[in-house]
Formats: structure tokens, C-alpha cells, sequence
């Protein structure tokens, strides 16, 4: 791959403390890195991406399978031969200038049988420290490669800048053109042109959601999209679940949740806010891992009222990338305080003050910002979060933001009605577009731009994984974001979320009746604990409609999905739906 690229150094990672250190100072010289005031933010680094380079690029990401037929109609396919030989083309030379670093990754802990290592040849110094943060690199990792008995995912990142002698960088190479490739076949990764998130750390979305979806598929374990969290009780029982929603539907705050007033002696843990491994043990518990080592967060909206654990998480040792520098060397983003400040930089690197935001609507923070940080910083991590076995896994929560139709919560009644829900959940879009307001994106148990396979193929490998279980997880879905009449959420959400997660867990372990509802098992008003919390029954009521009328339509609505992947849709995905229309 040197030969390839042409570097002008090889660095091979050992993922030190003191490496790190060396490596952060040379991001603050080439000025990709502004340190933050130490006494407020120690230990601590902010960075601008280029304006162009701020999010996944979901149209720029490929599964290059075999069979087009393999990846499904979900999925942007390119043959692989032809698109090997563009990359090929793209690579040669892209580093030129600059040092490749061999990072050894481990997504797991090191220990961990459902942990799988890979190494990514990145030029990206800025993609190498956050890695540090996000997965376990370095020499442990060299030496669980040199017992071999893991197969290592080969992953090649460069952001497609090189530099002729002499020539000056930029704080944010990345090139216009971009290319974030997945082989499933021969397991490996390609991705050029980007240095951000979900583009450039390869273990996250690629590996950990994309290539391990296929992976699981052919070992018969689940790489998912989804946060896990224990429920401990004020008498000591633990209860994990997993839940998926899609993004920005709360799912970091749901893991950090903390439990309101009326839940004294209750607690709850935060094993992962976003990526689960999920495996039977070879008593068919389900036990789930996150393969993270880190959190990625979404900034805005992040505060001390919505979110202490992740606020206490990001308070030292993070990178944060394109939110506001304060004139004290301090970070904010829209929503972290009430009062914004005075002034500050914007993530672009303009000045903005409370008033250029009336005037021209420009944000302090781009909505994509992000901080970097350690779980293990995490006030609610789990003391099991690196256990190797994983934590056993009780239920499932599928979730999205719905307005109408879906109730605050409901049972479904069995595993293939369960996948049923995930497989037809959905997000209504925001005001954004115009004349789109109510119309409901599906993605499918919040994997449509994760999923590296047919997504008709997903939804049996989920229905086959329960013929290896002999404790079947229960399946929920949950929608925090019902609105009456007027247009105003009927729930409270954030922290009141813990009455919601409470039956949950008495659901699972057989204490509390539901109500049979043509969709599943809904609670009862006298089945939620509203101590602490005035909550009046006809509300509730209201939030827990099945409207019959609304469902009907609601069902037409799956089709659209499913009409896509029909030539891969398992039959009990069609019984499910003529069985729920027969019930409406
Ligand atoms: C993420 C995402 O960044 O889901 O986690 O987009
Ligand atoms: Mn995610």
C-alpha cells in the first residue's frame, strides 16, 4: 500500500499516551487543532473540517458485493472489479507528502471473543487520535494480530490531498471527490477523499454497522444499530435492553438517561450510545457488546438539563469539531446554555454574536457537530461495559419521531411481530422541505444507510436468529414524540422516559398485565408509576390511541418499503401485515 500511495513516512501506531500527546501538538502546529484553555476544558482540542467535509456522505458510499442483487436496492452497488480499479487510480500516489500511519484497531474489548480487529493505513493524523479515543489501537492490537487467530479487516483512508515538495497544507485537507467503499466478500474498506466522522473513523459505521452486518449474517450474531443500557432497581436487579431509533431521535440521552423525581434508589447504566454486537451464549441469552470505545455525539442540544452524563463525559479530554470557540478558549453550541455567549467564532471561523444570528440565521454550531469522548469518562458507565461476555439483553426498543399514529409505547406479541415493528419503523421528516412535513421516512430497525447487505436478507437474519435462542428477547416500540391537536409534544420525554422504560422491564420479567390492542400490548394508566409526576389519565389516553382509521393507512404505508425488497421479503413479514390488517 506504501508503494501505492507513496508516503513520505510510515508510522506505525502504539497507541501511547505519549503518542497521542506528540500527535495533538503536531495538529495544533498545522493548525488543525486550537488547544482550549486548560483550566475549562483540560486536555482538551477543537477543530473546523472543511465547510464541504461535515457529515456521512450517504449517496458517495458503496457496497461493492459481488451481486448487485446482494446488496439490495437500499444500498449504492458497483461492481467490484471496475470499482477496485477506480480506487486503484484514486490511491496512486494520495499520499505523496505526507506520513501513513498503520493504526491497529480493536472494535471490542481486547479480550472479548465477539471482539474483531482491523488496521487502517490512514494520512489523516486527526482520524488516528480520534480512533485512539473511539477504539482500543495500538499494541495490544499488534499483539492479538501476531497470535492470528482473528481475521483482520484491511481498511485504506487517505482524504486525497497529497503535497508536492514544499507546497503548504491545509488545516482540513479532503478532496471533492469522495469514495466510501465496503468489499463484503473479502472484508475490507476503502474510503478516500473525507477526514470526518462516520467517513474517516473507519470503525464505526463501516466496520462496526456495514462490514459486521455481514459478518453476523454468516456467523449467525447481529452487528446493530442500537444504544444498551441496564435498569437497576433500588433492590439491586439489572435489566439490559437495546434499543434502535434512527439519528437524532435522542438516542445518546436515552442511554445517559437520568431517572426523574418519584425514582430515588433506581438507576441506570450506559453500556453504548450507538453500536451493538449482539450473540447468543451457548445458553441462548442473547449478550450484547459495544464495540466502541467512545462517544461521537451530536453537540447542539447537549446540556446539563438534557443530558448531565454526556455534558460530565465531554468535560475533559475531548475533541470537538465544528462547534463555536468562545474569546476564553471555551466551546459552545447551540443549546448548551440558555444565554449564548456574548460572542465567539462560528464553526467556520467567523465572528458571531446573539444579534448576527437574529439578522441572518447563521449558526454558532454546525448542526453536525461533534465531540469526541471517552466512555470511560461517562458518570453512568456500567462497571460490566468491557466485560468480555457482553451483558444479557432482555429487550429490545425500536423508536421514531411520530406525531400521529404510533402510541408512547406498545408490546409487540411475539419475536416475528417484533421484527415486523423494527422493519417498518420510521421517522416523520422536519419542517425542512417543504410540503414533506408528516411524511414518514422508514429505515428499517434504524439501519437503511448501515445495513452492508439486502435489507430483505436483514429481516430473515433476524427472524432465524431466534430459532438459536431459548430466551427470546421481548420487542417494544416507543415514540417520545406524539403531538396533540395543537401541535404540542403530549409527553414530557428526557428523564419522564424512565416511567416508559419501568414497565419495560416489569413487562419482561412478567410483573405487570397489558392490554390487548389490535398492534401489540399496551399498558394500562394504573400500570406506569407516575409518582413525582402529574400525569392526568386522559392524557395518557390520548397518547396510547390506536386509532384504527390511522393504522390502516399506516399499513399502506409499509408497502412502500416493502414492494422495493419484495423478491428478498421473508413470508412472515407478509403474514405479519395481513395478520395486523385482519386485526385492525
Ligand atoms: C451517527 C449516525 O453518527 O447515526 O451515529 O449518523
Ligand atoms: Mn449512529
Amino acid at each position: 500500500m506504501a508503494e501505492l500511495t507513496q508516503p513520505m513516512n510510515v508510522h506505525w501506531v502504539d497507541g501511547s499516551r505519549e503518542e497521542y500527546e506528540q500527535l495533538c501538538s503536531q495538529l495544533v502546529e498545522s493548525r488543525t487543532f486550537v488547544k482550549l484553555n486548560e483550566k475549562l476544558w483540560p486536555g482538551c482540542y477543537y477543530a473546523r473540517s472543511d465547510a464541504s467535509d461535515v457529515a456521512r456522505v450517504e449517496d458517495r458510499t458503496f457496497i461493492s458485493s459481488f451481486s448487485k442483487d446482494g446488496a439490495g436496492p437500499t444500498n449504492n452497488w458497483e461492481e467490484p472489479f471496475s470499482m477496485r480499479r477506480k480506487l486503484k487510480g484514486l490511491f496512486d500516489g494520495c499520499m505523496r507528502g505526507r506520513t501513513m500511519y498503520v493504526l491497529p484497531f480493536c472494535m471490542g474489548p481486547i479480550d472479548s471473543p465477539m471482539s474483531q480487529i482491523g488496521v487502517q493505513l490512514t494520512d489523516s493524523a486527526y482520524v488516528v487520535v480520534s480512533m485512539r479515543i473511539m477504539t482500543r489501537i495500538g499494541l495490544p492490537v499488534f499483539r492479538e494480530i501476531d497470535k492470528d487467530v482473528k481475521r483482520v479487516v484491511p481498511c485504506m483512508h487517505s482524504v486525497g490531498v497529497p503535497l508536492a515538495p514544499g507546497q503548504k497544507d491545509v488545516s482540513w485537507p479532503c478532496n471533492k471527490e469522495k469514495y466510501i467503499v465496503h468489499f463484503p466478500e473479502s472484508r475490507e474498506i476503502w474510503s478516500f477523499g473525507s477526514g470526518y466522522g462516520g467517513n474517516a473513523l473507519l470503525g464505526k459505521k463501516c466496520f462496526a454497522l456495514r462490514i459486521a452486518s455481514t459478518i453476523a449474517r454468516d456467523e449467525g450474531w447481529m452487528a446493530e444499530h442500537m444504544l444498551i443500557l441496564g435498569v437497576e432497581s433500588p433492590q439491586g436487579e439489572k435489566t439490559y435492553v437495546a434499543a434502535a431509533f434512527p439519528s437524532s431521535c435522542g438516542k445518546t440521552n436515552f442511554a445517559m438517561l437520568v431517572p426523574p423525581k418519584g425514582f430515588e434508589g433506581w438507576k441506570v447504566w450506559t453500556v453504548g450510545d450507538d453500536i451493538a454486537w449482539i450473540r447468543p451464549d451457548e445458553k441462548g441469552q442473547l449478550r450484547a457488546i459495544n464495540p466502541e470505545a467512545g462517544f461521537f455525539g451530536v453537540a447542539p442540544g447537549t446540556s446539563w438539563e438534557t443530558n448531565p452524563n454526556a455534558m460530565a463525559t465531554l468535560s475533559r479530554n475531548t475533541i470537538f469539531t465544528n462547534v463555536a470557540l468562545t474569546p476564553d478558549g471555551g466551546v459552545w453550541w447551540e443549546g448548551m446554555t440558555k444565554e449564548p455567549p456574548a460572542e465567539c467564532l462560528d464553526w467556520q471561523g467567523n465572528r458571531w454574536t446573539p444579534e448576527i444570528a437574529k439578522q441572518t440565521g447563521a449558526k454558532a454550531a454546525h448542526p453536525n457537530a461533534r465531540f469526541t469522548a471517552p466512555a470511560s469518562q461517562c458518570p453512568t458507565i456500567d462497571p460490566l461495559w468491557e466485560d468480555p461476555h457482553g451483558v444479557p439483553i432482555s429487550a429490545f426498543i425500536f423508536g421514531g419521531r411520530r406525531a400521529t399514529v404510533m402510541p408512547l409505547v406498545y408490546q409487540a406479541f411475539n419475536w416475528s411481530a417484533g421484527v415486523y415493528a423494527g422493519a417498518t419503523m420510521g421517522s416523520e421528516m422536519t419542517a425542512a422541505a417543504a410540503g414533506t412535513i408528516g411524511k414518514v421516512r422508514r429505515d428499517p430497525m434504524a439501519m437503511l444507510p448501515f445495513c452492508g447487505y439486502h435489507m430483505g436478507d436483514y429481516f430473515r437474519h433476524w427472524l432465524k436468529m431466534q430459532r438459536l435462542l431459548s430466551m427470546t428477547p421481548r420487542i417494544f416500540h416507543v415514540n417520545w414524540f406524539r403531538k396533540d391537536q395543537n401541535g404540542s409534544f403530549l409527553w414530557p420525554g428526557y428523564r419522564e422516559n424512565m416511567r416508559v422504560l419501568k414497565w419495560i422491564v416489569d413487562r419482561v420479567h412478567g410483573r405487570v398485565v397489558g392490554r390487548e390492542t389490535p398492534i401489540g400490548w399496551v399498558p394500562r394508566y394504573e400500570d406506569i408509576e407516575w409518582r413525582a409526576l402529574d400525569f392526568p389519565r386522559e392524557k395518557f389516553e390520548e397518547l396510547q390511541t390506536v386509532d384504527r382509521d390511522a393504522w390502516k393507512l399506516e399499513v399502506i404505508g409499509h408497502e412502500e418499503l416493502f414492494i422495493k425488497l419484495h423478491d428478498h421479503l421473508p413470508p412472515e413479514m407478509v403474514y405479519e401485515r395481513e395478520l395486523l390488517i385482519c386485526r385492525l
